[in-house]
C-alpha cells in the first residue's frame, strides 16, 4: 500500500474547487494507507477570530466526513493535535532558505492580508513538515499547491543529503480535470475560500436554488460557441471542466454534446446538486453530534502521533539532537 497524505485549511466553507481538486481524490485514495488532516495551524497565518476558527474547524471536519472520508479506513485528524508538525517544521526551517520561500507565489498573493506576519512566510515549511512526518509518497492536491510540493521535495532531498537518508521524497498527485476550478464571476481567478465574491464560489453546502442561480449567472462570452479553450473562453472552459470532472469525462468530449450555453449551464448545475445533495444530508448528521466528531478526531490524533513521533525522532537524531 502507498502512503498518502493531504490537508485542508479550515479557513472557510469548503467549495467546489476544494471538492474537485482535492477531497474527492482523497476519498478515492482511501484504499491506500491514507492520512488526511484539517490543517488548523495553517489557518492562523491570516487574521481569523478564535470563535471563527473553532467553528470552521468543526464544520470542515464534518464536511470531509460527509464527503466520504471514512475514519475507519484512513487516519483523519487535526494538525494541532499532533505537536510534531511544528516541531519538525522548526528543523526544516533550519534547512530552508529565505530565497526559496521568497519565491512562493501564494505568499506573494496573500502577504498584503497578513500584515507582514512571519507565519505566512514560513507556512510552506510547515506544510512540508505535514507531508514528511508521515513518509508520504503521494500528496493529492489541486494545481495551486504544485510549488509547495516542490519545496517539500527539495527540503527532503537537501535534508537527506546533509544528514543522511531520513525522509521519503513525496510526489504531488494532481487530477487531470478539476485541478483548478475558476471563480464563476472572474474566470481568470481560481475559486477560493477568501474571495469576497459569493456569486463566484459554489459552497459544498449551497442548496440547489443557489447552485442554479450561481451557475446561470456565471460569466461567459458572446461568441456563442461551446468550445474548450482556456485562454480565449475561460468562463465556458471552466464550466466544461467542472462537468468533465463530475462525470469522469473530458472537457472536449463534453463540449461536443452542447450547442447552447444555457443547456450547458443547466447540466453543470444539475451535476453539482446531484453530487452535493447526499453530502449535505450527511453533514447535518455530523454537525448535530459534535461529541462524536471530537471522538473521531481524537482517535485519529492518536494514530497519527504514533507515526509522526517515529519520524520526528529520526529527524531529530539525524541533526544531532539527543533523543
Ligand atoms: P485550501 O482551501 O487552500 O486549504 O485547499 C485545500 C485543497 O483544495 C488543496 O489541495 C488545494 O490545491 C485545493 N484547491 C483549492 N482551491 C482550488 C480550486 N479553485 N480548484 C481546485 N483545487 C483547489
Ligand atoms: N497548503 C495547502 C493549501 O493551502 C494545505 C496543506 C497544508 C496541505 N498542509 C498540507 C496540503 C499537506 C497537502 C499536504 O491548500
Amino acid at each position: 500500500m502507498m502512503r498518502v497524505l493531504s490537508g485542508i485549511q479550515p479557513s472557510g466553507t469548503i467549495h467546489l474547487g476544494n471538492y474537485l481538486g482535492a477531497i474527492r481524490n482523497w476519498v478515492a485514495e482511501q484504499h491506500e494507507d491514507a492520512y488526511y488532516c484539517v490543517v488548523d495551524l495553517h489557518s492562523l497565518t491570516l487574521p481569523i477570530e478564535p470563535s471563527e476558527l473553532r467553528e470552521n474547524t468543526l464544520e470542515c471536519a464534518a464536511s470531509l466526513l460527509a464527503s466520504g472520508i471514512d475514519p475507519e479506513r484512513c487516519t483523519f485528524f487535526l494538525q494541532s493535535h499532533v505537536p510534531y508538525h511544528p516541531q519538525l517544521a522548526w528543523l526544516l526551517e533550519c534547512v530552508a532558505t529565505m530565497g526559496e520561500l521568497n519565491r512562493m507565489t501564494q505568499y506573494k498573493e496573500k502577504s498584503e492580508k497578513s500584515q507582514g506576519k512571519v507565519g505566512l512566510f514560513t507556512y510552506p515549511v510547515l506544510m512540508a513538515a505535514d507531508i514528511l512526518l508521515y513518509d508520504a509518497v503521494s500528496v493529492p492536491v489541486g494545481d495551486d499547491q504544485r510549488q509547495h510540493i516542490e519545496l517539500a521535495r527539495n527540503l527532503a532531498e537537501r535534508f537527506n543529503t546533509r544528514y543522511g537518508p531520513t525522509f521519503v521524497v513525496p510526489e504531488g498527485a494532481i487530477p487531470t480535470a478539476g485541478a483548478r476550478v475558476m471563480d464563476l464571476q472572474q474566470p481568470e481567478r481560481k475559486m477560493s475560500k477568501s474571495v469576497s465574491s459569493p456569486l463566484g464560489t459554489i459552497s459544498l453546502l449551497d442548496g440547489a436554488d443557489d447552485v442554479v442561480k450561481k451557475v446561470k449567472k456565471a460569466v461567459t462570452d458572446t461568441d456563442g460557441d461551446v468550445r474548450y479553450d482556456r485562454v480565449a473562453k475561460p468562463g465556458i472552459s471552466n464550466l466544461l471542466e467542472i462537468l468533465a470532472a463530475l462525470t469522469n469525462s473530458t472537457p472536449q468530449g463534453i463540449a461536443e454534446h452542447f450547442e447552447r450555453y444555457g443547456d450547458l449551464k443547466m447540466a453543470v448545475a444539475e451535476a453539482i446538486t446531484n453530487t452535493f445533495r447526499p453530502v449535505q444530508e450527511r453533514y447535518e448528521t455530523y454537525m448535530a453530534d459534535p461529541a462524536e466528531l471530537r471522538r473521531v478526531m481524537s482517535i485519529g490524533a492518536d494514530r497519527a502521533s504514533l507515526v509522526a513521533a517515529e519520524t520526528y525522532r529520526r529527524a531529530a537524531a539525524a541533526v544531532g539532537l539527543i533523543n
